[in-house]
């Protein structure tokens, strides 16, 4: 069933139509598609357009569709091209010629254009919401666990750090990623209802009526741009993209530290399987989706600006696989983000082994160096002279504060009894800009 086919002498062939079907997919925005139309019916009516009678029977029948689909009453399915063809095609059905003039002043492409705007706004709304949680989650275990950590560069001990610091890291990040959604949500706050095909119509339709009823902040500048413009489910996607990066970061971190060499971490059984084979073996299997997945909404990305690349003005058909690159990318960051808000509020922290890591890692050296720079010596000197500090315990298998005096005035004469405090792991997080650390 179609909303055309009156220039057309042939019948589409059956393969077309199938292939030319989004349905299947579209169906998604059914809600956003009925609230467009009664916003526009209303409208049509309020400008002498169409009569009161026939927008109130429009609207009255566009909700009992609503109803009806809610409630499971209605299924969307059946041999129609799109969701806005099936609910106009049962729309009609019901109420009869009023159902036709619902399509007067209006195109599927600016009709599509609100839809997808509607359903993204919604949506990106919800992901913000997610984010929050964990945000919540993160700051949460954080302070339940005051724990110190090494931290790392280049995958190597580096200097210490808190776990509630590390886990900062991650806040700090989904706090940007949820400024990057809000900050599309303002872009692409604009209503593209009334820009027709391409080009407007010869109705003195009001398109400030329509923007405030679907509350949009206002009506697109430009017809040809509100019909093909995209802009925003890229941005989207970018947003999500990065999202999932992060994600795919805290995953791997996560991952690496339940595993036995680091032992930090302990997954819950919740987020974990087990081998088919290996009776002993507990995977992070959760994780390891949430990271796999992260090329899966890349992919998403790199899809849409493939499609929109050279893409004349105006609408083509080509827009139409916006549709499942976004849905699909948009359920995946969903789920990500929360398995990973519940993993991170599930896991057990292994506070002493963190600290049995820092002890071993020679991570107060920066410290031993600060220490003899205090004492007049030069930065560059102090970090030859810690080299050589930290190649004798090597040799020894020691730590630097197990060293005694004795052995630190072979390296340097500079240094004395205050060493010892000075380098403490949690004295260290104390001093100078190291109180932001604190644990
Ligand atoms: N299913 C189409 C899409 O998603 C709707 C717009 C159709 N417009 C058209 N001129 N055929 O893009």
């Amino acid at each position: 069933m179609k909303l055309w086919g009156g220039r057309f002498k042939e019948k589409e062939s059956r393969l077309m139509e199938d292939f030319n079907s989004s349905l299947s997919f579209d169906k998604t925005l059914w809600m956003e598609d009925i609230e467009g139309s009664m916003a526009h019916a209303e409208m049509l009516a309020n400008c002498g357009i169409i009569s009161k009678e026939d927008s109130s029977r429009i609207i009255g029948g566009l909700k009992d569709i609503f109803e009806d689909i809610k409630s499971g009453t209605m299924e969307i399915q059946g041999d129609y091209e799109d969701i806005h063809s099936f609910i106009e095609i049962n729309l009609t059905s019901r109420i009869g010629e009023a159902g036709k003039k619902l399509h007067t002043a209006r195109s599927r492409n600016d009709q599509v254009a609100v839809d997808m705007r509607l359903y993204s706004k919604k949506k990106a709304a919800e992901v913000i919401f997610c984010i929050d949680a964990l945000i919540a989650s993160l700051i949460k275990k954080g302070e339940e666990n005051p724990a110190i950590m090494p931290g790392y560069t280049h995958l190597q001990r580096a200097q210490v750090v808190t776990f509630k610091y590390h886990m900062g890291a991650y806040v700090s990040m989904f706090k940007r990623d949820k400024k990057r959604l809000e900050n599309a949500l303002e872009l692409m706050d604009e209503s593209p209802l009334g820009c027709g095909a391409l080009a407007g119509t010869t109705y003195e339709i009001d398109r400030n009526y329509t923007a405030g009823k679907l509350q949009f902040k206002k009506p697109v500048d430009n017809f040809l741009d509100g019909v093909s413009d995209r802009d925003y489910l890229l941005e989207l996607l970018s947003d999500f993209s990065i999202i999932m990066m992060h994600l795919s970061r805290l995953s791997e971190e996560f991952i690496l530290w339940s595993s036995k060499e680091f032992s930090f971490i302990q997954i819950s059984d919740e987020y974990s399987t087990g081998s088919s084979i290996m009776p002993q073996k507990k995977n992070p299997d959760a994780l390891e989706l949430i990271r796999g997945k992260t090329g899966r909404v890349y992919g998403s990305l790199m899809a849409l600006l493939t499609v929109l690349k050279g893409l004349p003005l105006a609408y083509n058909k080509d827009m139409q696989e916006d549709k499942e690159a976004f849905f699909d990318a948009l359920n995946t960051v969903e789920a990500c983000i929360n398995i990973a808000a519940d993993v991170v509020a599930t896991m057990t922290v292994k506070s002493e082994n963190m600290e049995a890591a820092v002890d071993k890692g020679f991570l107060n050296a920066t410290e031993v160096a600060d220490f003899l720079v205090c004492k007049g010596m030069p930065f560059r000197d102090a970090h030859s002279v810690v080299g050589k500090i930290v190649l004798y315990c090597e040799e020894k298998d020691t730590d630097i504060l197990s060293l005694a005096l004795d052995e630190f005035k072979n390296f340097s004469e500079l240094i004395d009894n205050g060493i010892y405090d000075y380098i403490q792991y949690k004295d260290i997080l104390s001093k100078g800009i190291k109180k932001e650390i604190k644990l």
